[in-house]
């Protein structure tokens, strides 16, 4: 299998972009003050904001979808859909949802005691919040080479075996209601966790007396790391691989969006009865009967394919391929990224990008913007307009460790000549780099502010041009 392998697939849908005159970016960027999430999606060329929720579905899940069961109660899709999870991970039990987040609301309500601190390598920033909202303490305890961008490591994203029992040592087992692990670690890159640390967490959970729960939405990529990477899994089938992954925990929560090849979805996966029917309870409150969940019996249908999909052999070689594609083309042209690449995007490291800009001026949200202004490409920042925090004692400003740009790649949707593409106009950018200014926030809402802020360039934007 050659490293990046054509896409196995050919295209029998199309749908048009375009990519607007110059001026015309930077008259949108204004209007939108500058923040690229206030962008109308067709005015992006390339759109690398999310791989979630955006790939493209296959013949065979659309087809599919038009045999979805819409029945309220007991619809013939939510058994196939049940058939497919019970049948990859192993566990019994499945409760549908409509995305990642209403499993986060669901599972902590039902299994998360208020004042309780829930270990992870690194939780997202929803489940984070839905920590939070709880309210309970959210703990990363991420092995230390993920915070170097420029360190070389096959599962970067694995937590530290020896933080977390010094945290059950420190905190108590009684407040701790189970330890969390999320594949890939979305927060440090896209990393991969290896087997042998899923399989050293969980005994450690085990010997306190506690489960473990698996954010899945990136386990596919996650198992084909493994495969490729960890000792002995080489030449596996992915579905044992995959099997004895889930087989370490009590239980799952997936995000379907990701690699449930999906628009829209999600579920709980687990092993015990009681919390199931606990579950349920707040799922017919919150969320629609247990064999719906707030999905359509089409949405249940395209997700029993797309997770079967997703763990084909040649698409998730094409998928890490391109992936690792893009990565290295930006290496060979000289841009800062941070390595190694993860399973769904590429990040560049704006602190090296634009030395010049310090970060209370967000030189990754320039970086952003001038990927739009540049080429029509449109990135997300995770950096200090994201992660910045005030200090509550001093009121000063405490600036998180990196300063990202991330590329997500939607799956199945942009082909090798688009990626090439975002690399010329990366290599455009970096070549006047010296010449971008920073931002500031003209107004920002107190949370989440990166959604809705808007901003002005210090200095003129465009005087590359
Ligand atoms: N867990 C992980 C690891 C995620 O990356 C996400 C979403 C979620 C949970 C929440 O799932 O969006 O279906 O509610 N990540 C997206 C991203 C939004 O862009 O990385 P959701």
């Amino acid at each position: 299998m050659p490293i990046h392998p054509p896409e196995p697939f050919r295209i029998k849908m199309v749908e048009p972009i375009r990519l607007l005159p110059r001026e015309e970016r930077r008259r949108r960027l204004e209007e939108a003050g500058y923040n690229l999430f206030r962008l109308r999606a067709e005015d992006v060329y390339i759109d690398l904001l999310t791989d979630s929720g955006t790939g493209a579905m296959s013949d065979r899940q659309w087809a599919a979808m038009m045999q979805g069961d819409e029945s309220y109660a007991g619809a013939r899709s939510f058994y196939r859909f049940q058939e497919t999870i019970q049948e990859i991970t192993g566990y019994p039990y499945v409760v549908p949802v409509h995305q990642g987040r209403a499993a986060e609301h669901l599972f902590f309500a039902v299994a998360v005691r208020p004042g309780q601190k829930v270990p992870s390598n690194n939780h997202f920033d929803t489940t984070r919040a839905n920590l939070l909202a709880r309210p309970a303490e959210p703990v990363d305890l991420v092995i230390e080479e993920a915070y170097d961008p420029t360190l070389e490591h096959p599962f970067k994203g694995n937590m530290d075996p020896a933080k977390l029992e010094a945290f059950f040592e420190q905190v108590g087992p009684e407040n701790i209601p189970f330890v969390m692990l999320t594949l890939t670690n979305n927060t440090v890159g896209g990393q991969p966790v290896s087997m042998e640390n899923v399989r050293a967490v969980a005994a450690i959970a085990r010997r306190y007396g506690k489960g473990l729960y698996l954010d899945v939405a990136r386990y596919a990529e996650n198992v084909y790391f493994i495969r490729m990477r960890e000792p002995g899994y080489a030449g596996r089938p992915l579905r044992e691989i995959a099997r004895e992954l889930f087989g370490y925990a009590d239980g799952c929560l997936m995000s379907a969006k990701k690699d449930g090849l999906a628009n829209i979805g999600g579920f709980i996966a687990l092993k015990d009865r009681d919390l199931y029917e606990a579950l349920c309870a707040q799922l017919v409150l919150r969320e629609g009967f247990p064999t719906y969940g707030g999905l359509a019996g089409r949405d249940l249908e395209a997700i029993a394919i797309g997770l079967q999909e997703a763990l084909d052999e040649a698409y998730l070689a094409y998928r890490v391929g391109q992936v690792s594609y893009l990565a290295e083309s930006l290496r060979q042209a000289g841009i800062p990224i941070v390595v190694p690449p993860g399973g769904h995007a590429v990040y560049l490291d704006a602190r090296r990008f634009l030395p010049h800009i310090p970060q209370k001026e967000y030189p990754g949200h320039a970086l952003a913007v001038h990927l739009y202004l540049e080429g029509g490409i449109r990135g997300v920042e995770i950096g200090s307009v994201m992660l910045a925090q005030e200090d509550p004692r001093t009121s000063e400003m405490i600036y998180p460790r990196l300063e990202l740009v991330r590329l997500a790649i939607p799956r199945r949707v942009y082909t090798q000549s688009h990626l090439d593409y975002v690399v010329e106009v990366c290599a455009r950018v970096y070549a006047r780099r010296e010449r971008i200014r920073g931002f500031r926030i003209v107004e920002a809402p107190r949370l989440l502010r990166h959604f809705l802020a808007r901003f002005e360039p210090l200095g003129e934007l465009d005087e590359a041009a």
